[in-house]
């Protein structure tokens, strides 16, 4: 049997203000995300005409909105898209305030070989400076690039590999910022100039292992070293029942004396625990106090790492 050119891209719509709306062309804030289907927001950018390209809309939400179930549907329609043969890759339009969580979540889920490229924008569609449909094209340029591989975010006309990717601006245009100052790629009039190598993907874990639709997924919470942290806010979670906490610790991810003790006493009560930084960059080095590691990961990542395991994932190594 011959077997198909994967020479076809498969655009997911989420949402976003990539497909957002305002009353006015200058209102740069006021606006609805996630208004615009994504089979509009493709026939808005005449440059993708020149690419085989499919469509489906998964979600339309704001992403400070996303949910796990969402989460799990866009596992499962991506994992379907790369199973054909004749799909080179799978662009992904979402919103920028967690797209640096659903590009961490699907790479530990699928660890893809093949190509999958988040974009999203700043600016709503009915902007006067619109960045959403550069956005778009320069992503669908890097899923077709020979050397692209694994979950990527593409924003600005730079390329950061999932595990780095972090929203560092609130309104600017180029948002982003790979951790520690990593950017994979850049793209160019349509040309990825690759300046430097994703590392090799995590084992993938799979859909089998996330909740069935309407099933129950791990509570998990953040927490933050300040001033005067005295613990209470960890005691009152686990109270509640909480299974897993990230806490974003000060520095090395230390953490005052109280706060440090109301978390060693959320560990022998059977909480999991990692322990990361509220530095924009830099790793957490073990300390030998007891409270793990989130290793490089940001706390939001540091938490969808926890979620994974308290659904029964091996850490990462
Ligand atoms: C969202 O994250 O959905 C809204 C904000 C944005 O996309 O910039």
């Amino acid at each position: 049997m011959q077997s198909k050119v994967a020479d076809l891209i498969v655009i997911l719509g989420t949402g976003g203000t990539i497909a957002g709306k305002a009353a006015q062309a200058n209102d740069n804030v006021g606006y609805k995300a996630g208004e615009i289907g994504v089979e509009a927001l493709i026939a808005g950018v005449p440059g993708l005409s020149t690419f085989r390209l499919e469509a489906q809309q998964v979600a339309q939400l704001d992403s400070k909105d996303m949910d796990f179930q969402t989460w799990r549907r866009l596992a499962l329609a991506v994992e379907a898209q790369l199973t054909r043969d004749e799909v080179r890759g799978v662009l992904i339009t979402h919103g920028t305030d967690t797209i640096e969580e659903t590009a961490y979540f699907l790479h530990r889920v699928l660890a893809p070989r093949k190509p999958v490229v988040l974009t999203a924008a700043m600016r709503p569609a009915t902007a006067l400076q619109l960045d959403g449909p550069q956005n778009m094209l320069d992503a669908a340029h890097l899923v077709n690039d020979a050397a692209a591989a694994g979950v990527m975010v593409c924003v600005a006309g730079q390329v950061y590999a999932a595990d780095q990717v972090q929203k560092a601006h609130s309104y600017r245009v180029d948002a982003f910022r790979g951790r520690d100052g990593t950017v994979l790629a850049q793209v160019e009039e349509g040309q990825v100039r690759w300046l430097s190598q994703a590392l090799p993907g995590p084992l993938a874990i799979g859909t089998a292992a996330l909740p069935t639709e309407g099933a129950a997924w791990p509570r998990i919470e953040i927490v933050l070293n300040h001033a005067n942290a005295d613990g209470r806010l960890v005691r009152l979670l686990v109270h509640e029942g909480v299974e897993g906490l990230v806490v974003a610790g000060t520095g090395n991810g230390t953490l005052s004396a109280a706060l440090e003790q109301a978390l060693l006493d959320a560990q022998a009560a059977g909480v999991q625990v990692l322990r990361s930084t509220r530095c924009d960059g830099g790793p957490v080095a073990e300390n030998g106090r007891g409270l793990p590691s989130a290793g490089a990961l940001s706390p939001v990542k540091a938490r969808v790492e926890l979620l994974l395991r308290l659904l029964g994932t091996p850490p990462q190594s």
